[in-house]
């Protein structure tokens, strides 16, 4: 099965890529776990552009999500909500409306933030974008606050029930998908 990973930051040294390096490093074994390395490539979302052939980053974009068993999305929040490249990515990814990659794909959503609550309500707006799309959405959520002093220098979270609470929705994340394509 193929998970494919989402961070929504651009930043290098990222506490959201570190969350889902600590993801990828405790995943069960014969799951892909591919993180996504072209959130910077996206253009604007723009109608007049979104045309067919697609922008080649839209177009690989949709055809990763497309090739996705589950998606797994680390977001960061900014002033409460999701950082706008990531909603911008989640625009792309969500049109043709109908048709579109995510339509009752399975995702579960994470995040990390410097502050006291681990971007929880960024993660509560990532959720509600996603099922407007028509994405199944794990109803677990893992919310790492204080990131910056989340990880140890191995790439693990310290907290063991963070790491633990990670490992338990990576899990569901995969067991259902493979139950359900069965
Ligand atoms: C933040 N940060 C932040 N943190 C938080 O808990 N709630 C918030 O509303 C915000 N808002 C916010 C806005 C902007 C523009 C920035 C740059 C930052 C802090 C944020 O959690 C911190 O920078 C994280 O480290 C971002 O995630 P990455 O880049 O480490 O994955």
């Amino acid at each position: 099965m193929r998970l494919f990973a989402i961070s929504g930051s651009l930043r290098r040294g990222s506490y959201n890529a570190a969350l889902l390096d600590a993801a990828a490093a405790d995943c069960p074994t014969g799951v892909e776990f591919v993180v996504w390395r072209g959130l910077a490539d996206l253009p604007a979302y723009d109608e007049d552009i979104d045309v067919e052939p697609a922008p080649t980053p839209v177009a690989a974009l949709r055809a990763e999500i497309e090739r996705a068993d589950a998606l797994l999305i680390a977001t960061p929040e900014y002033n409460a909500s999701v950082p706008g490249a990531l909603k911008n990515a989640l625009d792309w990814a969500s049109r043709p409306y109908s048709a579109n990659p995510l339509r009752h794909k399975r995702v579960a959503v994470i995040g990390a933030s410097t502050g006291l609550f681990g971007a929880v309500w960024a993660q509560a707006e990532l959720r509600k974008v996603l099922q407007t799309m028509g994405a199944s959405v794990l109803e677990a959520g893992l919310s790492v606050p204080d990131a910056h002093s989340a990880f140890t220098a191995e790439g693990r979270l310290r907290e063991p029930a963070l790491a633990l609470a990670l490992r338990r929705i990576v899990r569901e994340l995969v067991e259902e998908t493979v139950e359900r394509a069965a």
